[in-house]
């Protein structure tokens, strides 16, 4: 947001305060208080006036501004309404040499998945797609899938849906017995082999949609139809983006909460490698985001797969 819209916004939260006091607070002119305060209802925001000056008493529910507003991430935020994908404008972004930023889609016309599947993202969902340069060689960046993982899997079940993580990039939700797939995360990058030069954590939420409007042989499920009532939008894309932007300072805390929520470990698994199929219990995770499988003779490390 604007960094006078958002000085202007605090001082209306701490309200009621009058535009000529915002206005010598922040050293700009009536006008200019005025011409933010407007801007602020345009993008949903309730703004009273009363004699005793402006006073903030509501805050949307979803977009860019509702979800800057008091989120403690140093992320800025693009938003549109629908968008082909949120991955593409973000590279295309990348391309252009910012770094922290999240794109952020109520819909996506365009949505993309592994493998170059299609990603069904009606309206009701959130689509986002936050772009970074970290300071790493590519061999550690499926550690970013990780945090990913594990930032919706917090918020998931801050929310109240008992979410699970299987690996390598799957949140999944059990409904009578069967695991159904409630986020998608699609990491992509570009660099030499010792740098990054930046990266792109899509992350797709089945957050307030209907089921039915996603296809049935991606076995989907949302968090509404889990919880029977929505999901507060703005908040839950801010745990994400919050505990996404901290975990990412420490990858052997991302590990250990990875290991907490994932339904892998302890199982039965089947992996499909460029180097043949892998069978045995998967029993660890490693750094930077490897599954360690037990096949009865030896133990076998497996950067990168289909798990099944
Ligand atoms: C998967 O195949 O499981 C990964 C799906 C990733 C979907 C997200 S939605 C936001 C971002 N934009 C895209 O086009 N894809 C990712």
């Amino acid at each position: 947001m604007h960094e006078t819209r958002e000085q202007v916004l605090s001082a209306i939260a701490d309200g009621p305060v009058s535009g000529p006091d915002i206005a010598s607070r922040l050293d700009v002119s009536r006008a200019a208080v005025w011409k933010h305060v407007e801007a602020l209802r345009e993008a949903g925001f309730t703004i009273t006036s009363e004699d005793d000056g402006y006073l903030l008493s509501g805050v949307p529910d979803f977009g860019g501004p509702a979800v800057a507003y008091e989120l403690d991430a140093p992320f800025e935020i693009e938003y549109h309404d629908a968008i082909p994908s949120t991955n593409a404008r973000a590279r295309e972004l990348a391309g252009e040499g910012a770094t922290d930023v999240v794109v952020l889609a109520d819909e996506q016309t365009g949505g993309r998945g592994r493998l170059d599947r299609t990603w069904h993202s009606p309206s009701g969902g959130i689509w986002l797609s936050v772009l970074f340069r970290p300071d790493v060689p590519m061999a550690g960046t499926p550690v970013f899938t990780l945090a990913a993982a594990v930032a919706v899997t917090r918020a998931a079940r801050e929310a109240g849906v008992e979410a699970v993580i299987k690996w390598p990039n799957d949140v999944l939700v059990e409904v009578d017995g069967e695991e159904r797939k409630l986020v998608g995360i699609l990491t992509e990058m570009e660099g030499e082999a010792d740098r990054v030069s930046w990266v792109v954590v899509g992350i797709g939420i089945n957050a307030n949609v209907d089921p039915d409007d996603l296809p049935s042989e991606a076995d989907a499920m949302s968090l509404s139809a889990i919880r029977g009532e929505p999901v507060d939008r703005r908040r839950f894309t801010q745990r994400v983006l919050e505990t996404f932007d901290t975990v990412g300072t420490d990858p052997e805390a991302i590990l250990d909460e990875w290991r907490e929520y994932a339904s892998t470990l302890g199982r039965e698994v089947r992996i499909d490698t460029p180097d043949g199929e892998v069978v045995g219990e998967a029993v660890d995770i490693e750094y930077p985001g490897s599954l360690v499988v037990d096949t009865g003779e030896e133990r076998v490390t497996v950067a990168a797969g289909d798990c099944d």
